[in-house]
């Protein structure tokens, strides 16, 4: 028996096929039932006219649970009045498993409820939707460094220390005699990478053993990393742009539907265009400043500080683009940073702050590639020298200026999709109160 997809439906209008899925909602009115079948590529409704089938299979699909699994037989119909311009004339029908009792009905549910059940959650519409777009969104991802010369070269997950801080490190037992980590990010490693292939990335888990209960932390997520040899910190920002602009053009092309169950404003999304602005740090400083002094922001920010999620929202709201802030006081970054020649307390780093309050999507920056001063770094941010020897070569065979960045997919996700939280951007979250299901 042949399977036929729901979204390739409308290439099948007049012909017999047959659908495999799952009752996603039905109604029965006299001689019909109408079943709204989903089977992971779209729903459609399926009509079963009393007059048509046997009077078992009528019962049958009258008696049908929610989420039940069924394979339907029937001819394909256009019709107006459908999302899909299209409805099923039901023939046949066979009941895999006649669910009852499925949790999730279509009455409201709390959220920690539906996480409680997001094994099943997954199947519901803007679920669905969201975990669409995040597909598409990798895709874009990869294509765009792929289709730019970059090699894919994946870093380790058990790391021996830490890259971005020691207070978010979670560790694990490795085989009793040394301590593991969990990759914070695969820098370090794409910096090596990088200088065996010019231009490389990674894309895998990270980790952060951050206690923050925000709506864009979570402690396992996804992050793109690409590293450039020779790169300076400007022609960063120009990659991470041109990411950006290649993943809202293929959300665009591909996820309209999905957008709009998620009653996304497209408009916003389409608004987005070259040239992202680029603030100096000193720049970013003056505007909530003066932000503070016009009363749209409730704390005055110091220069120095690290910008909190209201300066985030702050500083994007003033132009109604991604924005990139760059040169941060190196007292808030970390230890590999390249330093500003003409200002050394100034790290050369990049954040790209998303629109409409996203927050940061992208940091990363230039590299130290000086051998004396990254040693007098490790000192000073107190790490252990041994676990980064490895590291140091990199400085004493053939260092050259790099550059490179980390965007984390669940925060783009949550942007692209316009979705406040990033628990629904990646089928199974984990954050601090939440390891299962
Ligand atoms: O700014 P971060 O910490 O930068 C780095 O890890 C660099 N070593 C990356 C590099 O240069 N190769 O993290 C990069 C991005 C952030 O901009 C954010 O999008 C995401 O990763 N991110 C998180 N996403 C979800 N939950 C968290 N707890 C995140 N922490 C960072
Ligand atoms: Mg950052």
């Amino acid at each position: 028996m042949s399977q036929t997809y729901i979204e390739d439906l409308k290439e099948h209008v007049g012909e017999e096929v047959t659908l495999k899925g799952w009752l996603y909602n039905s109604r029965g009115s006299g001689k019909l039932v109408f079943l709204q079948l989903r089977d992971g590529t779209g729903i459609v409704q399926c009509v079963v006219f009393k007059g048509n089938v046997s009077e078992d299979l009528f019962e049958a699909a009258k008696g049908l649970g929610q989420e039940s699994s069924i394979i339907v037989t029937g001819t394909v119909k256009e019709d107006e009045r459908s999302p899909i311009g299209v409805e099923l004339d039901v023939t046949d029908l066979e009941v895999v498993q006649n669910a009852t009792d499925y949790p999730i009905t279509p009455k409201e549910h709390g959220t920690e409820f539906l996480m409680d059940h997001r094994h099943l959650w997954i199947r519901s519409k803007k679920q669905h939707a969201v975990l669409r777009i995040r597909h598409t969104v990798i895709k874009a991802t990869r294509d765009y460094f792929d289709d730019d010369g970059f090699i894919l070269a994946d870093t380790p997950i058990f790391t021996p220390a830490a890259c971005e801080g020691t207070t978010t490190l979670f560790e694990v037992d490795y085989f009793g005699d040394d301590t593991a980590y969990l990759t914070q990010s695969g820098q370090l490693y794409n910096e090596a990478t990088a200088a065996a292939f010019g231009k490389s990335y990674a894309f895998g888990p990270t980790f952060r053993a951050e206690k923050s209960k925000t709506r864009r932390h979570l402690t396992e997520f996804w992050m793109v990393e690409p590293e450039v040899a020779y790169a300076k910190l400007e022609d960063m920002m120009d990659l991470g742009e041109g990411l950006i602009l290649a993943i809202v053009k293929r959300v665009l092309e591909e996820r309209r539907p999905e957008l709009e169950t998620l009653e996304r404003d497209i408009s916003k999304l389409e608004a987005i265009k070259a040239p992202f602005p680029r603030l100096h740090y000193d720049e970013a400083v003056e505007l909530l400043q003066a932000g503070y002094e016009k009363g749209e922001l409730e704390n005055k920010f110091e220069w120095g500080g690290d910008f909190g999620a209201p300066d985030e929202t702050y500083l994007s709201s003033q132009f109604g683009q991604p924005v990139f802030v760059h040169r941060f006081p190196a007292a808030i970054k970390g230890f590999y940073f390249e330093r500003d020649a003409e200002r050394p307390e100034l790290a050369l780093g990049i954040d790209l702050l998303a629109s409409d309050g996203y927050g940061e999507i992208i940091g990363g920056g230039e590299r130290a590639s000086d051998l004396e001063f990254l040693e007098k770094q490790l000192e000073e941010h107190d790490l252990p020298r041994e676990a980064f020897e490895w590291y140091l070569d990199l400085r004493r065979f053939g260092t050259v200026p790099h550059s490179g960045f980390g965007m984390g997919i669940e925060r783009c996700v949550s942007w692209m999709c316009g979705i406040e939280h990033v628990r629904e951007t990646i089928p199974f979250p984990r954050m601090l109160y939440r390891l299962r299901p």
